[in-house]
């Protein structure tokens, strides 16, 4: 199973602020992302999945919460930890775990494949993309998009493949 990460950060590594994206909507970043992960199951943390900005998969939905009494609503189901999460998803070829920064935390040692959007500007945040090991991924593919009436913010969406080991 390959485990794909995607997320958009700005300059700063700003991801989230009081439950929401740093910065307004950017139709092609969400067009991007829907893109991306059609087809994928989607891993999420409780907040990430508490929030207005939501995003899930037809697919299927897992939240990870330590609330034992937490209630989804139909499409998701919750799980105690990001393992049990990727074990119930163990025959897929593929899933994406959404963050946010707890999980993306958890699941950056573990991830095959990175779906960055880099927003280029700096934002105040309260939440933040983690710091990893750039050296053990490779670039393979960035695109540029400029500001224009739709989007206040250029942005590049980047795509980085772990590097194999041999
Ligand atoms: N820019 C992006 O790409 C992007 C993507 C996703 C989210 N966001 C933003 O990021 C913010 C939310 O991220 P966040 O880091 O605050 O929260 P989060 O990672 O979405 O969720 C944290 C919650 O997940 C559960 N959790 C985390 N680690 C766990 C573990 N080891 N075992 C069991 N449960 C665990 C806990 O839920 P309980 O408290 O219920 O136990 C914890 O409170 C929002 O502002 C959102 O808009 C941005």
């Amino acid at each position: 199973m390959r485990i794909s990460l995607i997320a958009a950060m700005g300059q700063n590594r700003a991801m989230g602020l009081k439950g929401r994206l740093p910065w307004p909507p950017l139709p092609e970043d969400w067009d991007n992302l829907h893109r991306v992960t059609a087809g994928r199951k989607m891993i999420m943390g409780r907040k990430t999945y508490d929030t207005p900005d939501r995003v899930w998969s037809p697919e299927g939905n897992l939240v990870i919460t330590r609330q034992r009494d937490y209630e989804v609503e139909p499409g998701f189901e919750r799980v105690p930890t990001l393992e049990e999460a990727l074990e119930r998803y163990r025959n897929e070829e593929e899933v994406f775990v959404l963050g946010g920064a707890k999980i993306f935390e958890q699941a950056l040692p573990l991830a095959g494949t990175l779906h960055l959007t880099l927003i280029h500007g700096t934002f105040e945040a309260d939440t933040f993309f983690p710091e990893f090991d750039r050296d053990a991924f490779l670039e393979i593919s960035r695109r540029d998009h400029p500001a224009d009436e739709r989007h206040p913010f250029a942005f590049t969406f980047f795509v980085y493949e772990r590097k194999s080991v041999d």
